[in-house]
């Protein structure tokens, strides 16, 4: 799959960034199993506690509207080299996709790699366990 879209879309998010304290823009999009894709950006907080990744605000607009499983996710943000989920969005990731769900780690449209979701959460605890 060419990825290309879903990254413009983290891109487009990555500039509403409300990241004044840490000054670290950070944008994400998801495809899930509809076909639909949700974009969020990190939105940090006073009481720095309450801040949002922007891989958990893309994740909750698409759960909130309907949506069920997380296919692909894309993640742009501020640095170099490329940047990873943090370890609370690997666990939501796990929440609403499978082991095999893509993790795209984007510098740009031309430039990025594709993880499955598996590969930077080994070991996961999940819904799995539960039963
Ligand atoms: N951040 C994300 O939005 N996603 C990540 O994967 C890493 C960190 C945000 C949280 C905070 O607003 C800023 O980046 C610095 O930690």
């Amino acid at each position: 799959m060419d990825y290309k879209e879903l990254i413009k879309v983290a891109l487009k998010y990555r500039e509403r960034a409300y990241s004044q304290y840490s000054n670290f823009k950070v944008g994400a999009a998801i495809l899930f199993d509809s076909g639909n894709i949700y974009g969020g950006c990190n939105i940090e907080n006073a009481s720095f506690g309450a801040t949002n990744c922007a891989e958990r605000t893309a994740i909750f607009k698409g759960i909130s509207e309907g949506e069920k499983e997380i296919r692909a996710i894309a993640i742009v943000g501020d640095l170099d080299d490329y940047t990873y989920p943090c370890g609370i969005c690997r666990q939501v990731i796990a929440e609403f996709g499978k082991m095999d769900a893509k993790i795209v780690l984007a510098k740009n449209e031309d430039d990025y790699i594709v993880k499955d979701l598996s590969e930077i959460l080994p070991g996961a605890f999940t819904k799995e366990n539960l039963k």
